[in-house]
């Protein structure tokens, strides 16, 4: 068993402690592969922010669970190599579909983990959550979980519903009292993946403003890409402390591959190479 101290990552609870007085929110970035790392923690140095690194079940499927968390502990020393005296990294399992899968995660390192029941009835998806919560406060990991759903563009991996379905606020405050959760994902109006022309999302501020009014835990948004900055900016001011994105960074990183290739489709053969 591997405790994340020992590979130098933090928790969520002191750095959401900062961003709630602070009034910001906290990155949390899906990665894939190295490149996205270098690029995520590189950010992260050069705007003195601290971050979470997520692991979603198609990276575990591609990139191999091991594999990105012996990147994750790689990152803290990467961060103190680009001058950052003290990383605060956070190593999140990003939509846990069972307990085995959040188990497996709390007992290789991860210092954060996400079990989502979403799609379950009430009285399962506490169930499962509260087991959750139980194996992992034993570790000092923490625990986030969502009620209500966010809405998918079809485009991403991590699915969603066809419709969002909006969190109800009384019913967030009673999740969070029957579960013991450290934070809340609450569906406001975002969707998973990158919104087509024809898609405009709907965020409603004033269900969110409910929900901060009732709760105490900090509040996660999923499906953070391609929404105006706006928008975020309008949902940090009204209690979210953790945005995640990963469509985003992988249009990004895909767009510029292919630039790249297709401006030097002989690159292996010229000294450009990486490894020359
Ligand atoms: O759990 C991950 C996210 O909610 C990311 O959604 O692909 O729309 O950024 P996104
Ligand atoms: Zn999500």
């Amino acid at each position: 068993m591997v405790n994340y101290k020992d590979l130098g990552l933090v928790n969520t609870r002191d750095m959401f402690a900062k961003a709630i007085k602070g009034g910001y929110a906290i990155p949390a970035f899906n990665f894939n592969n190295m490149e996205q790392m270098q690029a995520i923690i590189k950010a992260a140095v050069e705007t003195k922010s601290p971050v979470i690194l997520q692991v979603s079940k198609g990276a575990r499927q591609y990139a191999n669970a091991t594999l990105l968390r012996y990147m994750a502990q790689g990152a803290v020393e990467y961060a103190k190599e680009l001058g950052c005296a003290k990383p605060e990294i956070v190593l999140h399992l990003d939509h846990g579909d069972t307990f085995e899968t959040c188990k497996s995660c709390i007992d290789s390192g991860f210092s954060s983990v996400m079990i989502d029941g979403s799609h379950l009835p009430y009285e399962e998806n506490v169930a499962v959550t509260k087991k959750v919560v139980e194996t992992a406060h034993i570790a000092n990991v923490s625990v986030e979980s969502e009620l209500g759903t966010i809405g998918t563009t079809g485009n991403s991996i991590e699915g969603g519903t066809e419709g969002v379905i909006y969190t109800v606020p009384e019913e967030a405050k009673q999740f969070i009292e029957d579960t013991g959760i450290d934070t809340f994902a609450c569906a406001i109006g975002t969707a998973h993946g990158i919104y087509p022309k024809d898609m405009k999302p709907k965020l409603r501020i004033d269900i969110l403003k409910d929900i901060t009014d009732q709760v105490s835990v900090p509040l996660v948004l999923h499906g953070g890409s391609s929404n105006k900055d706006e928008e975020i900016a309008e949902a940090v001011k009204n209690g979210i402390c953790k945005i995640n994105i990963s469509s985003d960074i992988k249009v990004a990183f895909y767009e510029q591959a292919r630039k790249t290739l297709n401006e030097n489709p002989c690159l292996l053969y010229t000294s450009d190479a990486a490894d020359d």
